[in-house]
């Protein structure tokens, strides 16, 4: 069976030379590929910039903005079994990108850079969704995380999602991670403190239970 994952960030260009982007590395969602692919599941990963090795038996489409990262996964998602959807997609991108770098006496005592929000991934994957197919969230939280992560996982109609702790023990960027994995009905799975490889196997392996996948 195949599975379609995403990692990393995404990065919103400002001018050839900048962009909004977060910090993001990527580790998570290319553990969870490697995870997968030991599980014997096909794997396409949709990865934002990031500096990592391509696991084995794992194909890539690299892609750099929100916008790129929506065309890909649509692109990927039909067959699919199941998605997990770890990118820390960038919410909001500059309304216009300039052509040329702006100069920094061209803003004056502020810049006041105008922007729009891109959009939202998991909904409209959501959208098109096949019944059998399982969606995995993530949720990334600096605070009332379970309230938040439970309102997620409803409004994206994912039959899961992996609540982050980024400020607590590791998270974003980090080697480590603590995670809890919860279900629509209110069912939580908590995944200690651990490197973000063993907190994707023990991810995988909760959802293959989780869902009855052999
Ligand atoms: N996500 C997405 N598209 C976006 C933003 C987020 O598909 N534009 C996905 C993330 O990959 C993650 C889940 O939605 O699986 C939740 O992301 P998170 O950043 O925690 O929440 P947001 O929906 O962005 O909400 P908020 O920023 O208000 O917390």
């Amino acid at each position: 069976m195949r599975w379609l994952v995403t990692a990393g960030p995404t990065y919103e260009p400002i001018d050839p030379v900048r962009f909004i982007g977060n910090f993001s590395s990527g580790k998570m969602g290319y553990a969870l590929a490697e995870a997968l692919v030991a599980r014997g599941a096909k794997v396409t990963l949709v990865s934002g910039p990031t500096c990592l090795p391509v696991p084995a038996g794992v194909d890539v489409v690299s892609v750099v903005t929100a916008r790129e990262m929506l065309r890909a996964c649509r692109a990927a998602l039909s067959g699919v079994r199941g998605l997990i959807m770890a990118a820390a997609v960038a919410d909001f991108r500059p309304k216009t990108v300039a052509r040329r770098k702006i100069k920094k006496g061209a803003a004056g005592p502020a810049w006041h850079l105008e922007l729009i929000p891109n959009p939202d991934i998991l909904e409209e994957l959501a959208a098109r969704k096949k019944p059998g197919q399982v969606f995995v969230g993530f949720s990334l939280e600096t605070h009332d995380g379970p309230r938040h992560a439970l309102e997620k996982l409803r409004r994206k109609k994912l039959d899961a999602i992996v609540l982050n702790h980024p400020y607590e023990q590791g998270g974003i960027g980090a080697d480590e991670n603590e995670v809890t994995v919860i279900y629509p009905d209110g069912a939580r799975y908590f995944i200690g403190c651990r490197p973000k490889k063993a907190v994707a196997r023990a991810i995988v392996a909760e959802v293959w239970r989780r869902f009855n996948f052999e």
